[in-house]
């Protein structure tokens, strides 16, 4: 017994002791030690000598030298294998493998430069929740619940009561900011919003808009154009015209619809104008008395504008996309053509 323990604690010292430069000495290490014929297993085989009383303690001290062995073992082999690599195999003058980057949706690097003008002129981004109520998205913004103008805006009904609905715009976002913030309010509100429509070239059930709403002492007209004027020559460059054409919304009197200078055929006609020079991109008009009111806003005291675009449309004009459906299909082909830097 007595000379068995002291043949474990020199063969431990020793493997504590091994160095190996590469990885034949962790092999020699592995063969001497760890092999069939190793002296793991030399002293192992000792245990049939240890008395019955004895065996349970012995065994458990064999077991953690061969694990101390082995342990010893394995780092041996990690660290020559890599120092075998480094001479053998790397040549660090190769350029390295590329890691592919991916790029920004278009719709995204559109969106974030038309919110990126509109912080300059002072505007505060503003979200709200995709499903909505009947309240946010039609009754507050002046469209009670038989209002023809509904029709406007197909909507997808998710229940009755409680009645919840997909937002058809962002203007309940608007809504939901007027009710928790008195004036002076200027806000956009960028997001995604739904519509029953057959998806086609033209036309998606899904959408995204940036809308806008600015309430204040004193805000003319004059303010919404000079502000959405001031918009185009950012978005699309200086020479871009814009005209701005009688419309209607419930939630805005007077309301307009603002068009732009065809920047395909710069003004003198093509497909994408349909020949008249003009492309439509958004929506707009004074803030209706009756919305202020339905926040408690004084329409006596305050006046606002309200305007709304879509996302894909000012993209379509932007980079010339002339499917709708591509923006969702998530093809890379399609994808990797932009780059952005926002
Ligand atoms: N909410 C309108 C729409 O989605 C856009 C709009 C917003 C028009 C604000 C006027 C004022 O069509």
């Amino acid at each position: 017994m007595e000379v068995l323990l002291q043949q474990i604690e020199t063969i431990k010292q020793e493997v504590a002791a091994f160095s190996a430069n590469n990885a034949d000495d962790a092999e020699a290490f592995r063969i001497k030690y760890l092999g069939t014929k190793g002296l793991v297993k030399h002293i192992m085989g000792e245990m049939k000598n240890v008395p019955n009383e004895k065996k349970k303690e012995f065994g458990l001290l064999l077991n953690e030298f061969k694990q101390f062995v082995e342990s010893k073992y394995e780092t041996l082999k990690e660290l020559t294998v890599d120092n075998g690599q480094l001479t053998a195999n790397i040549d660090f003058s190769l350029p390295g493998s590329p890691v592919p980057v991916g790029t920004r949706h278009p719709l995204s690097i559109v969106r974030n430069q038309i919110v990126s003008i509109f912080k300059r002129l002072g505007f505060a981004v503003a979200e709200g929740p995709e499903i909505e109520d009947d309240w946010h998205n039609f009754g507050a913004m002046n469209l009670p619940e038989d209002h023809p103008a509904r029709d406007m805006q197909d909507t997808f009904y998710i229940s009755k009561n409680p009645d919840w609905l997909l937002r058809t715009h962002t203007s309940s976002v608007q809504a939901r900011v007027m009710e928790n913030q008195k004036p002076p309010i200027r806000v956009i509100c960028p997001g995604r919003v739904y519509r029953n429509e057959t998806i086609s070239a033209r036309a998606h059930c899904f959408f995204h808009q940036v809308e806008g709403l600015y309430v204040d002492e004193n805000v003319s007209f004059a303010d919404l154009k000079q502000t959405l004027y001031f918009f185009v020559q950012e978005m699309f460059g200086k020479d871009t015209k814009v005209r701005f054409r009688p419309s209607y919304f419930p939630f805005t009197e007077p309301s307009a619809e603002m068009d732009i200078s065809c920047l395909i055929c710069g003004g003198s006609g093509c497909n994408v104008c349909k020949h008249t020079g003009w492309v439509e991109i958004l929506g707009s008009g004074m803030v209706h008395p009756k919305v202020l009111e339905n926040f408690s806003i004084d329409a006596n005291k305050y006046t606002g504008f309200a305007f709304g675009m879509g996302v894909e449309r000012i993209c379509q004009l932007k980079y010339r996309v002339n499917d709708l459906r591509l923006y969702s299909q998530n093809d890379v082909r399609f994808l990797k053509q932009f780059t952005g830097a926002l």
